[in-house]
């Protein structure tokens, strides 16, 4: 059967895909180049409305890697369920991409984390008070209770700080937005062992487990959070800092892309333990 993505961009058998966030959607077209669809045209695809998501699906090749690269994600604060902000990572790995990459633009909390930095994701607290697993479970494609002792690839992020010594690692809280934290909020969130904040990613990141993906997460910090600095948070700040940083992010994502090609799926054990509740 044809793939969404197949049928958009005709062609198929990818292997990774890179979902760009806030103001990285440029690194679409440097890392992968060629004529994007737009989301319009893939069939199913919901389109985003945020400014600095482009809303085009780049598919070529990196590093001679085939690689999808979805510039722009659709949030549930824009009213979205979670089956539609997983979209794009079920139609990357239908189209056969076994790594997905995310990124996203990120309010840092852990004082080491100041605007500019890049940030590896090596765990998260799903704080959306939904997850894109509830409803009923169709046992061909993941287990109903799934494990997520490793959601971010352990691999990936060796490969990832192989290419970029300076790269950090911290937990990214996922909240539903579309407001930014009080400065209470980012203190609890801080007491909860969060390093990082941001409105996106953890539904990703669970579909893509769910599906036998393996997982990269990659957080470029746009501000210090609410309440660490004397600056009020604005989009137009997160969407320009990320801009400014995306050379040192292309780096490492096709670095990542270089090294992971032999990587192939991870095995069965590695994914999908099942733990009765
Ligand atoms: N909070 C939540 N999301 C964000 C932030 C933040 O400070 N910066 C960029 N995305």
């Amino acid at each position: 059967m044809t793939s969404i993505v197949e049928a958009a961009t005709g062609r198929h058998g990818f292997e990774v895909a890179v979902i760009l966030g806030s103001g990285l959607s440029d690194l679409a077209r440097s890392l992968v180049g060629g004529s994007p669809v737009p989301y319009s045209a893939v069939p199913g695809m919901p389109l985003s409305t945020v400014q600095g998501h482009e809303g085009a699906l780049y598919a070529g090749e990196v590093a001679k890697v085939p690689t999808l690269a979805f510039a722009g994600r659709v949030h549930l604060y824009e009213g979205r369920a979670p089956s539609e902000v997983t979209f794009a990572v079920r139609a990357a790995v239908e189209a056969g991409c076994r790594i997905v990459i995310l990124t996203n633009a990120a309010g840092g909390i852990n004082p080491d984390l100041d605007a500019g930095s890049l940030c590896l994701i090596s765990d998260h607290l799903n704080l959306t008070g939904s997850n894109p697993l509830t409803g009923p479970n169709d046992d061909s494609l993941g287990p109903r209770f799934l494990d997520l002792s490793e959601v971010y690839d352990a691999s990936l992020r060796a490969m990832a700080r192989s290419v970029d010594q300076a790269l950090m690692e911290g937990v990214y809280a996922g909240l539903p937005g579309p407001t930014y934290e009080t400065p209470a909020e980012v203190r609890m969130l801080a007491a909860m062992g969060a390093d990082l904040v941001g409105m996106s990613t953890v539904h990703e990141a669970i579909m893509a487990r769910y599906l036998g993906a393996r997982v990269l997460g990659l957080s470029l910090v746009t501000n210090a959070a609410a309440g660490l600095s004397p600056e009020p948070l604005s989009h137009d700040e997160v969407a320009a800092v990320g801009a400014r940083a995306s050379g040192r992010l292309e780096i490492v994502v096709r670095g990542v892309i270089e090294r992971a090609a032999h990587l192939g799926a991870p095995a069965k054990g590695e994914q999908g333990r099942e733990r009765p509740t």
